[in-house]
């Protein structure tokens, strides 16, 4: 999907995801020592919000103009601030590294995909954190929801090559449950979380 659609998808409703943090960004970033961060596809900014209300300094990335100003909407509602930079993830590189960089269900076909998470493992300060998670591909066969084109999904392993140089710290498929009108399911995701070396 272009920039145009996704302004459409977030012009649409008031928010297209919820307003609260991910839960495996809360689950695997709540115990970090706050630094400088990018939340990179940051959309309408649950994750951003939440990482600048526990004091991280965040800039949060989107093409989407319309999710951006819902993210400084979020944000303003919860009495912090982000800066938002509308720009394509394939292109945009922070002007100084950053102590974390959280990707959070961009899902992209594979050379892009590929192409980000190069530059993200780059964009690390010495001891920083790259965070993953994303839409798997083993969910479009046996999970709920999600892309149903594997060739956007993640891989656990995929991932964790893309990522040299930096030391692993987990990479799974994560199951999220989800409460649907048709009752419970679970969905699964990539989770990867990689640090590069102090
Ligand atoms: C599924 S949403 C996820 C939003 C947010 N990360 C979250 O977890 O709530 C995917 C986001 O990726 C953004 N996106 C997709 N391709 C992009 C690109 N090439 N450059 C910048 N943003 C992009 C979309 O605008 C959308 O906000």
């Amino acid at each position: 999907m272009d920039s145009t659609l996704w302004d459409e998808r977030y012009a649409a409703k008031d928010y297209v995801w919820t307003v609260t943090v991910n839960q495996f960004v809360e689950a695997n970033l709540a115990s970090l020592e706050p630094g400088t961060a990018v939340d990179l596809a940051a959309g309408e900014g649950r994750n951003a919000v939440w990482l600048a209300a526990r004091g991280w300094k965040v800039t949060a990335v989107d093409f989407s103009k319309v999710g951006l100003e819902k993210a400084q909407r979020l944000a303003a509602d919860n009495d912090v601030e982000i800066e938002t930079v509308q720009a394509d993830a394939l292109t945009w590189e922070p002007e100084t590294p950053v102590d974390l960089v959280v990707l959070s269900y961009l899902q992209l076909p594979t050379e892009q995909r590929l192409t980000v998470l190069d530059h993200a493992r780059n964009w690390l300060n010495p001891g920083g954190t790259l965070f993953v998670i994303a839409h798997d591909r083993r969910n479009v066969n046996g999970g709920y929801g999600g892309p149903q084109s594997p060739e956007v999904c993640y891989d656990p392993a995929e991932t964790v090559a893309a990522l040299v140089g930096l030391d692993v710290v987990t990479a799974e498929v994560a199951e999220r449950h989800v409460t649907t009108d048709d009752g419970p399911k679970t969905a699964l995701d990539t989770l990867v979380v990689a640090r590069r070396p102090a």
